[in-house]
């Protein structure tokens, strides 16, 4: 049986080569190829306890580190997975000529936010392009020879299933003119669509093509979500062309300071406030400082990133990309002037709600990558994403070749699927006319959403919210545009459902952290209404507390 990845991105490859050296075949679905993803663009580092740089790092620590920055709500276990198999991820990926930074055969390893240790490898600041490449050129062998079977420039409309079972997927050719009728790939699924960056247009950091559709897709189909509170600002960001442009934490890590004017002078106010990590506090905890600072009367905005002090060598040897970006597109050499900064989206720690093994709660459906709600909890640590991505990927394609194994959905079943999939392909055939988004109503949810779900919430403006996004659905929408809508008022649910301050959630209304929320808020729509409850987070034996 052929099993269905959509997205190419990091996790969706990484899904792709572990089916494929089972020799399981595979559609590989993405709107955009590989090259492409947001994955490239991920700048900074993948985090692994490989303790090389004589500090007795160890994968308990990074445990701690990922479980503390995440306010206690990520799945413990699961956090183990991933930490406990970081240093052979990193060793794998060298192994296939990721360049990272090293001094003869030892891997060097830079700071990053969150973590006493240096943790973080990376490959000056585009590790993301570099794992990028390696990994779409380990795919093309088995492109050759068929296992991994590309559907690039196609996109995800809906799952197709039977009996509440996940039998496949409905896909379109992107690039094909005119009406055509889309192509129902049967199997089981892994969604490793990205981030929903998409609802929030000029405000992420992330590409737009991650759009969340299909996230919105399969939350009305019954697919439960979860943590969708938790949207992580990143501190150092700037506007360019109609998006925010990431300063890499590893800027920070290298030695970058912040900075406001207060009474004139200048203040290097995290610092001051936080002696121990300084400027590489967690990202939840350093947006919310720069947000207080720019409310504060005695300080003089912008906030500013001093990279001043950053010597030739290490601008040289680590961070030339970043200094060479800066140059372009601001025309300030961040070696010579401190760069004005701002917090900007950047990552979702919440999405389709999953298990340790990647399976979502409908048989047959598997998720990966930022698309789901895994390892992250209230606040991702920086250096967590590429590795949750590629664990991730193999995860969700280790359990999906055990539920093909183990019989998954019976035969009958997807020959049901199949039949009624030919019956419904006349209906099928004007599905495009119902998947535009029209630029007004994106950014009218936009704006409604970022009104509420800043980096400071109240329950009076998450109420106004959802009273606007109600005002929406009184308009002629596309099946597409209602999605959104449902899934930016499942957004606003979750935000308010959580009565305390968490990570990357802060009320103002109610500052401080609560124990009865110690889990993750879900949502699951019935076909009527959106039903939020909250699912105890399970914290391993030690505790971590
Ligand atoms: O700042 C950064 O380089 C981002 C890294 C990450 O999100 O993990």
């Amino acid at each position: 049986m052929t099993v269905n990845i959509i997205g190419a991105g990091l996790a969706g490859l990484s899904a792709a080569l572990t089916l494929a050296k089972l020799n399981i075949a595979c559609n590989l679905v993405s709107l955009q190829p590989s090259e492409r993803a947001q994955s490239v663009l991920a700048a900074g580092g993948i985090n692994g306890a490989l303790d090389t740089m004589g500090e007795n790092d160890t994968v308990r620590e990074h445990i701690s580190d990922t479980m503390r920055a995440g306010g206690y709500i990520s799945d413990e276990g699961a956090v183990t997975d991933i930490a406990e198999h970081a240093p052979d991820i990193i060793r794998e990926l060298a192994g296939l000529g990721v360049p990272f930074h090293s001094e003869g055969s030892r891997l060097i390893l830079r700071n990053f936010g969150g973590q006493k240790k240096k943790r973080t490898a990376f490959a000056k600041s585009s590790t993301g392009r570099m794992i990028m490449t390696a990994l779409i050129d380990e795919a093309r062998k088995y492109e050759a020879n068929g296992i991994i079977r590309r559907y690039a420039h196609h996109e995800f409309i809906k799952l197709i299933q039977k009996e509440a079972v996940c039998c496949g997927a409905w896909i379109r050719d992107t690039y094909a003119a005119g009406e055509q009728t889309p192509i129902c790939l049967l199997g089981p699924v892994i969604l490793a669509v990205g981030g929903m960056n998409g609802i929030f247009p000029e405000m992420t950091t992330g590409t737009t093509a991650n759009s969340g559709d299909a996230v919105a897709a399969v939350f009305r189909q019954g697919v439960m979500l979860s943590n969708l509170e938790m949207i992580q600002y990143h501190p150092t960001t700037i506007a360019i062309a109609g998006k925010r442009c990431l300063i890499s934490e590893a800027a920070r890590g290298e030695g970058g300071r912040l900075y406001i004017r207060r009474n004139h002078e200048k203040w290097y106010f995290m610092e001051d406030r936080y002696p121990e990590l300084g400027n590489l506090m967690p990202r939840d905890v350093v947006s919310k400082e720069m947000d207080f600072c720019l409310r504060n009367t005695e300080c003089e905005p912008p906030v500013y990133l001093d990279m001043t002090g950053i010597s030739k060598e290490i601008w040289k040897s680590r961070l030339s990309d970043l200094r060479d970006e800066l140059i372009y597109y601001l025309s300030i050499d961040p070696a010579k002037s401190p760069i004005p900064v701002s917090p900007g989206i950047h990552y979702f720690m919440g999405g389709i709600d999953v298990d340790r093994s990647h399976a979502t709660g409908m048989p047959g459906l598997f998720a990966a990558g930022e698309c789901c709600s895994q390892y992250h909890g209230a606040n991702r640590l920086g250096g967590n994403s590429l590795l949750g991505a590629i664990y991730g990927g193999k995860r969700a394609a280790l359990s999906t070749a055990e539920y093909v194994s183990s019989g998954g959905a019976e035969e009958i079943l997807y020959q049901h699927a199949y039949h009624e999939a030919q019956n419904s392909l006349k209906d099928m055939e004007h599905v495009s006319s119902g998947l535009a988004v029209s630029e007004k109503l994106k950014n009218k949810i936009r704006d409604i959403l970022s009104g509420a779900m800043g980096i400071v919430r109240n329950e009076k403006s998450l109420e106004k919210a959802l009273y606007e996004l109600n005002e929406l659905e009184g308009e002629d929408l596309t099946e597409r545009e209602q999605n959104r809508v449902l899934l930016a008022r499942a957004i606003l649910l979750s935000a308010i459902h959580r009565r305390e301050s968490r990570g990357a959630h802060f009320r103002e209304d109610y500052p401080a952290q609560d124990p009865k929320y110690q889990g993750l808020v879900t949502a699951l729509f019935d076909g009527k209404q959106i039903k939020v409850g909250l699912k105890q987070s399970t914290i391993g034996a030690e505790g971590h507390k």
